[in-house]
């Protein structure tokens, strides 16, 4: 049958209609919201490149996190700006690191709030790169001990779900055998699977003041104009141990997304990143697009390509997005 028998404007007729055959929904629980969390007490300092992110001092933060439960965002992402840095990143690793007290202060008063812990170097070294430098480039066997060690610290300190965002090969496994070999054979590894050597990180760099010193992340990171490579590195992170798998940006790599959701079994994680929010916020603040419809068109779109969960600092205007349509 085609037209005019078919017509396709049928089922869009009535509001009613449209809403019974929506295919994609987006849902508080599918979103997870990055934070960053600095040194002292009672401050609250603005993220310029991310207009309405801070970054939080631990007591600060547990408001934050109190106001996100209550809105119905219950996972948080966790970024630390450390007092001091040192050459391999071994401040992260410790049980008074920034995250682990920030972790233990959440898991204090929320006790049932989702804690996913980055795991990378590149915000706690001197030079900015994700792990340690030998001969100018990051070394990747040395950085998986840091990347160990810093899984334990913060599984100790209550994070329920370790993600490594750092892109070395082999830490995964590394990370796997460290957590079950000090009992944390329940705490998930949510991989950074494909990540990408992207402008989009521009503003997160300001946020977690985690820019590299010299060179770029090209050596680790992979390059933009690969898809068949990003299911090779899915493919390794799940033969070592991945429980989610993470494409990241999320905007410019939904054909990504896609491919990742046709080819594996798995939750699929897309981080739509700093760049791709503030972008938005900026058209906004010029008055050029609609806000909030555009935040909603572009997280359905993430889940619609196949990702099952969101990191997004769009997380907090998405929940009053959905409590205005249900009013
Ligand atoms: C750490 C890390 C980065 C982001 C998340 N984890 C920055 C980078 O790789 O340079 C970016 C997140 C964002 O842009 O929102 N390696």
């Amino acid at each position: 049958m085609a037209f005019p028998e078919t017509r396709l404007r049928r089922l869009r007729k009535t509001e009613l209609l449209r809403d019974m055959i929506r295919e994609t929904h987006v849902s508080l629980d599918d979103l997870i919201m990055p934070l960053f969390v600095c040194p002292g007490t009672d401050v609250k300092i603005p993220i310029s490149s991310m207009p309405g992110n801070f970054q939080l001092s631990v007591n600060l933060l547990v408001e934050e996190c109190k106001s996100l439960w209550a809105m119905g965002i219950r996972s948080v992402l966790l970024f630390g700006i450390p007092e001091s840095k040192d050459e391999h990143g071994h401040v992260a690793c410790v049980a008074d690191g920034i995250v682990q007290k920030a972790m233990r202060a959440i898991k204090a008063e929320l006790p049932d709030m989702m804690l996913v812990a980055d795991v990378c170097n590149c915000e706690y070294t001197t030079h900015g790169h994700c792990g340690t430098i030998v001969d100018g480039d990051v070394h990747n066997d040395l950085t998986l001990e840091t990347l160990a060690k810093q899984s334990v610290s913060l599984a100790e300190s209550g994070a329920d779900v370790i993600a490594p965002s750092d892109m070395m090969d082999g830490r995964v496994a590394m990370i796997r055998e460290a957590l079950d070999d000090n009992g944390f054979y329940n705490i998930p590894i949510m991989a950074y699977s494909a990540k990408y050597a992207s402008a989009f990180y521009g503003p997160f760099r300001e946020a977690a003041e985690s820019a590299p010193q010299f060179g770029n992340r090209a050596t680790y990171q992979m390059d933009p104009a690969n898809s068949n490579e990003a299911l090779r590195e899915i493919a390794e992170d799940l033969m070592e141990g991945a429980d989610f798998v993470m494409v990241k940006p999320a905007l410019s790599y939904l054909d990504v997304i896609r491919r990742a959701k046709d080819n594996y079994n798995i939750p699929i994680v897309a981080y739509n990143v700093s760049g791709e929010f503030s972008m938005v916020k900026a058209a906004a603040a010029n008055g050029w697009i609609d806000e909030d419809r555009i935040i909603k068109e572009i997280l359905t779109s993430i889940k619609r390509a196949g990702a099952d969960i969101i990191i997004t600092y769009h997380a907090p205007q998405m929940a009053a997005i959905l409590k205005k349509e249900q009013q």
